[in-house]
């Protein structure tokens, strides 16, 4: 596979958004990451990524309401079924942190900031290490990513936040990442109950990482308050409101969350009722 070596970070994020192939998206995230690490690969001159990021022919992406219910996951069918979702949502979150690096300006210290790249180029990776493993055990089960439809709902959230770091840090981190880690405990025991270790060891990584990618997107959405002169809680209250538009769905995993730095002070205030 051509893994070739951009010329600039922000070259190989917009690179990687115009690759359609998930086996592709997936090498070229680590080299690029690898490339960064190195130190040898500069920021580069902004170049503004596509509004949609390049995707396969399959999966068929339906609106979030036409999906089919995931069921638990006990049967082979099911197990499919939920490590193919969880691979949809990883390959997002891949395209999500590529996008999130080539389109908007560290706050406060200037274009420049290696410590923001730092924290969103180990954010893709380890999005692309989690859609690949995800990739694998799906092949060991004789399905591939592709073979189901897949939702569509977190592109759009990315589009109705791409005006505004601080819009997109409050729903993509602190929304539907913080989610991830309220749901993948109980996915991790199910696929444990049914048998299939190796997927829910599978989890275990990736719940493990995600913890890691809700700390950075709320460190990061508290820098940029700080530098606009701006109270988290309150903005992050409105910019939720503005842009995601639903409840909060309960139960939280509030060890997880707090573990990210993430305080219920948050999201309590924006959660169902019990
Ligand atoms: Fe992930
Ligand atoms: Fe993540």
């Amino acid at each position: 596979m051509r893994t070739l070596t951009p010329g600039s970070l922000i070259e190989g994020a917009v690179g990687i958004l115009h690759c359609a192939n998930p086996a592709g998206k997936i090498a070229l995230s680590h080299a690029v990451a690898e490339a960064w690490a190195s130190g040898t690969l500069p920021v580069g001159e902004r170049i503004m990524p596509p509004d949609r990021p390049a995707r396969p022919d399959r999966p068929l992406l339906l609106p979030p309401r036409d999906m089919p219910r995931r069921r638990k996951a006990g049967a082979e069918g099911s197990r499919i079924a939920l490590l193919h979702a969880v691979a949809h949502i990883e390959l997002n979150a891949v395209d999500l942190a590529w996008d999130l690096v080539a389109r908007f300006d560290p706050p406060g210290a200037g274009f420049y900031d290696a410590s923001f790249y730092d924290d969103w180029v180990r954010v893709a990776d380890e999005e692309a290490t989690h859609h690949g493993l995800l990739a694998g055990r799906l092949a060991e089960y004789g399905a591939a990513y592709g073979d189901l439809p897949a939702h569509d709902g977190l592109w759009q959230t990315a589009e109705a936040t791409a005006h505004d770091l601080l819009a997109r840090l409050a729903v993509v981190p602190m929304v539907l990442e913080a989610r991830g880690l309220d749901v993948t405990l109980p996915m991790i025991e199910s696929l444990s109950r049914a048998g299939d270790h190796a997927s829910a060891d599978v989890l275990r990584i990736v719940y493990r990482d995600e913890i890691g990618h809700v700390e950075i997107g709320r460190r990061w959405f508290g820098q940029v308050c700080r530098q606009r002169g701006l109270t988290p809680i309150t903005e992050w209250h409105d910019l939720v409101r503005r842009h995601y538009r639903a409840l909060l769905k309960r139960p939280f995993n509030d060890a997880a969350r707090l573990a990210a730095g993430f305080d219920a002070a948050f999201y309590e205030p924006l959660a169902e009722q019990c």
